[in-house]
């Protein structure tokens, strides 16, 4: 008998099982054979959140929450970091491997080529108001692009996809620009094809009235490697959300709308505009304590801490602080960092913190880099949005040409009535 197995008795009936145990993991499927009788559906497993439940096989990124580290296509973070570029990434986690110095400056021209959007884009940011949530423009726009490429719902020619994932990397910049000038009521200013990715939309972001736009050096170091930072981050929340869309065969635009929208949330990647929000609110190192007790008593979270894999470090969030020195080199000091600096001094010795094992993660330092960068709280969601979706789409496209995949369709527990007639109004 092999030993890779679990037995399972039912003390319902007495009866054991032989469930197969593969890479660490039972199939929940297997459960199924255990029965009351023939008419039983089998057993389920509960796992609300799906805090204990694999959902894919994936080649992409890897996780060790104890351990803080983080691999794309098995490299780690920190030589990429210090290392590669957003685009060399780009290509890395779509691909499976480095692309050699052709491959890369093909990618990089196929990006460049794909960075205009249509003029209607322009009318469609133009319709937000004034003070609308850029994420709000970000996922509308990034959801109307499914209209201008119809071919898009051809999802299983490779050729057609592979356009779209090149669009959609090239476009979200520029969109993300867009809902930037729309809010601050600036023309909106196009692409610069000399430009990389990040100095690019820097530009996109920040040109005024000079001819050709220059980004500091270290500002566009910065960004990139932010970038990096946040290009995937496996099986998360919005990643789940863009598999779970695309395993019902939508586009990629809608699909990365919802991932996106996702994304937007306080406990996922808006936990960068709560993190400066947060901090501004406590305003002095003085109210740190009296903060800290608040969240101890359950009225509120310290946000930018703790995380669903990571109980140890985040070792993106070790980067981006180290990084926000750089920044402040250039920009000046944040005044907000003696704030951010102290609460993470404080929580890290307190006992709340320490047996719940919460560190600090990648939002944690940097909203406080683009805050120094003069871009408003409001739109550091979108920053996040940016380059993840390199890792939405490099997820959508390995769902895609994953035999084992099928629409996402998780199963439930009834807690409702039971069958029952129904009772006209006047019985009621
Ligand atoms: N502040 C205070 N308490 C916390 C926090 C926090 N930031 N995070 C978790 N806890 C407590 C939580 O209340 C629970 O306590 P208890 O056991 O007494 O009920 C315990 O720690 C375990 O937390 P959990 O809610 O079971 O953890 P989770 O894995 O479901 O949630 C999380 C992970 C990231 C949603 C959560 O830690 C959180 O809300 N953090 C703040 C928001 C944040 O910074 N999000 C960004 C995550 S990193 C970027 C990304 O990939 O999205």
């Amino acid at each position: 008998m092999s030993t890779d197995t679990l037995t399972i008795t039912d003390h319902r009936t007495g009866k054991s099982y032989e469930l197969p145990i593969t890479d660490g993991s039972i199939k929940a499927s297997d459960l199924r054979q255990i029965k009351l009788d023939p008419s039983d559906y089998g057993l389920l497993s509960y796992d609300p959140a799906f805090t204990n439940t694999a959902s894919t096989r994936s080649a992409i990124s890897y996780l060790d929450g104890d351990q803080g580290i983080l691999l794309y296509r098995g490299y780690p973070i920190e030589q990429i970091a210090e290392k590669s570029t957003f685009l060399e990434t780009a290509y890395l986690i779509l691909n499976g491997e480095l692309p050699t110095k052709a491959q890369l400056e093909a990618w990089k021209k196929e990006i460049t080529f794909h960075t205009m959007v249509h003029e209607n884009i322009k009318h469609l940011v133009d319709a937000f108001r004034h003070d609308a949530h850029p994420m709000g423009m970000f996922i509308s726009a990034v959801a109307s692009l499914s209209s201008f490429y119809p071919e898009s719902a051809q999802i299983n020619d490779a050729e057609i996809r592979d356009r779209q994932v090149t669009r959609l990397i090239a476009k979200v910049p520029t969109i993300a620009a867009y809902s930037y000038r729309h809010i601050m009521g600036w023309p909106y200013i196009y692409p610069d094809n000399d430009l990389s990715y990040a100095a690019n939309f820097l530009n996109m972001m920040f040109k005024m009235a000079e001819l050709k736009y220059k980004p500091d050096p270290v500002l566009e170091r910065a960004l990139d490697l932010l970038f990096i930072l946040h290009a995937d981050h496996e099986q998360n929340c919005s990643t789940n959300t863009m598999r779970a869309i695309g395993s019902a065969h939508a586009d990629p635009y809608v699909a990365l709308a919802g991932a996106a929208a996702a994304l937007y949330g306080p406990l996922h990647g808006g936990a960068n505009e709560a993190v400066v929000r947060m901090l501004a609110k406590i305003g002095s190192t003085k109210n740190i304590p009296a903060f800290l007790e608040s969240v101890k008593r359950g009225e509120g979270k310290l946000m930018g801490f703790g995380h669903r894999v990571y109980k140890n470090f985040d070792p993106r969030g070790k980067i981006v602080k180290q990084l926000a020195y750089e920044v402040f080199e250039v920009t000046g000091r944040n005044p907000l960092l003696d704030v951010a600096l102290e609460l993470e001094r404080i929580a890290l010795e307190e006992d709340y913190f320490i047996t719940r094992k919460l560190y600090p993660n990648v939002d944690f330092y940097s909203g406080l880099i683009y805050q120094a960068m003069k871009l408003p709280t409001k739109i550091f969601p979108v920053m996040f949005a940016i380059p993840r979706t390199v890792g939405w789409l490099a997820q959508w496209v390995e769902l895609l040409n994953d035999p084992e995949q099928k629409i996402a369709r998780p199963r439930q527990i009834y807690t409702g009535a039971p069958a029952r007639d129904y009772v006209p109004l006047n019985k009621r």
